[in-house]
């Protein structure tokens, strides 16, 4: 097999080729850090990630790679071999691993949920003054409310199952991790969080403090959602009533609503994503562009054609125009990379809805 000029054995292991873009993304990220980092490959699988974050990125001084799967395990020892990487295999489970040791920046590539490895990957940093975790999830049905109770059960949050679901979800999961950092005396700083295609991708910085993780909770709260008038605000309380029509609020939460990405860090994984000839790069290079701009919005968007039906219109201008229109009134407004038919703006339901529709 090959991936972005690595050669290596995928036999019968998990090695998923639409993940490609996350693994990319997610080397940039630990390129952009510059100072160096030994990290932990959780759920090494081939080893592929782990590979390309050491062959990627002159800062990477060693992998350790955790797989608890025989032949997986076995795989990846050849690929580190072949591929000449500074580091070693460790067969066993991810948990029992990181009782015993520390790393850098540690990987958290599951199936589905990190939730159940998340707090001994963030215990695992006790004793250090800063470090890095980036965690996959891949059970987005359950953050995004398709599973309500299973959003309860694991991550003890209100999904929201809207048109801003994604933006809720990923929220939800940084929320996850905020607290149990606030637990070691860490705070959050989120560096990029990436929601595309089935997956959510989250790369934090912890450092550690007790006034920082004091201030972890000071991010955290609620999306309260109007369905019948399309009032939206993130509030430290759920909200039972919209203020502004009196309906039922669909409100989603506890989460996050501190900020999603690091700007310095996205340009710097941009400035690395321009030489880098990934396969992926024009994508990559839009969503970092997106990325860019989204933290200075509320933390929630508008879907031009729900917001259409809900004010019960036809023929939504394109979103260009109505930015340009948006941005004319004197509001910001900007795409999301949450999704391509969405708006982030200031202004409320009731501006876009005389700017919206071309009829
Ligand atoms: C989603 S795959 C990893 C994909 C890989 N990181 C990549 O980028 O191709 C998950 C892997 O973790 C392994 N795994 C699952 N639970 C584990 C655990 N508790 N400890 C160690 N390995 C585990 C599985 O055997 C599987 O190979
Ligand atoms: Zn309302």
């Amino acid at each position: 097999m090959e991936e972005e000029n690595i050669h290596f054995e995928a036999g019968s292991s998990f090695y998923n080729p639409h993940m490609r873009l996350c693994r990319s993304i997610s080397s940039l990220s630990v390129g952009a850090i510059e100072h160096p980092l030994e990290i932990c490959d959780g759920f090494s699988s081939t080893g592929i990630r782990g590979i390309r974050y050491a062959k990627e990125n002159p800062n990477v001084s060693r992998v350790s790679f955790v797989e608890f799967d025989n032949s997986a395990a076995e795989l990846c020892r050849k690929n580190i071999e072949s591929n000449s990487v500074p580091g070693e295999l460790f067969e066993e489970e991810f948990n029992h691993h990181m009782m015993g040791h520390s790393y850098n920046l540690v990987e958290l590539d599951p199936f589905g949920s990190p939730v159940p490895y998340s707090y001994f990957a963030m215990r695992s940093f006790r004793r250090m003054k800063e470090g890095y975790v980036s965690a996959t999830a891949t059970d987005t049905a359950v953050l995004c409310g398709a599973h309500y109770a299973a959003c309860q059960k694991y991550y003890h949050s209100r999904p929201l199952h809207n048109e801003i679901c994604h933006e809720a979800g990923a929220r939800i999961l940084l929320r996850h991790f905020a607290n149990l950092a606030s637990e070691f005396d860490f705070g959050i700083i989120p560096l990029f969080t990436l929601s595309h295609r089935h997956f959510f991708k989250i790369f934090m910085r912890l450092e550690k403090g007790a006034d920082k993780a004091v201030h972890n909770e000071k991010e955290i709260g609620f999306i309260n959602f109007c369905g019948k008038c399309g009032w939206r605000q993130g509030n430290p309380i759920p909200l039972a009533k919209c203020p502004k029509c009196k309906s039922e609020t669909e409100y989603g939460g506890p989460l996050w609503l501190g900020k999603l990405h690091s700007k310095e860090h996205i340009k710097k994984m941009g400035k690395l994503n321009e030489n880098r000839n990934y396969k992926d790069k024009t994508e990559i290079e839009k969503l970092l562009s997106l990325m860019q701009n989204e933290d200075e919005f509320p933390p929630y968007f508008f879907d031009v054609h729900r917001s259409c039906k809900r004010f019960g219109l036809h023929n939504p201008k394109p979103i260009e125009e109505i930015i340009a229109a948006l941005k004319k009134k004197k509001y910001s407004a900007a795409r999301t990379h949450f999704s391509p038919t969405g708006i982030k703006t200031s202004a409320p339901p009731s501006v876009l809805k005389k700017l919206i529709s071309s009829k």
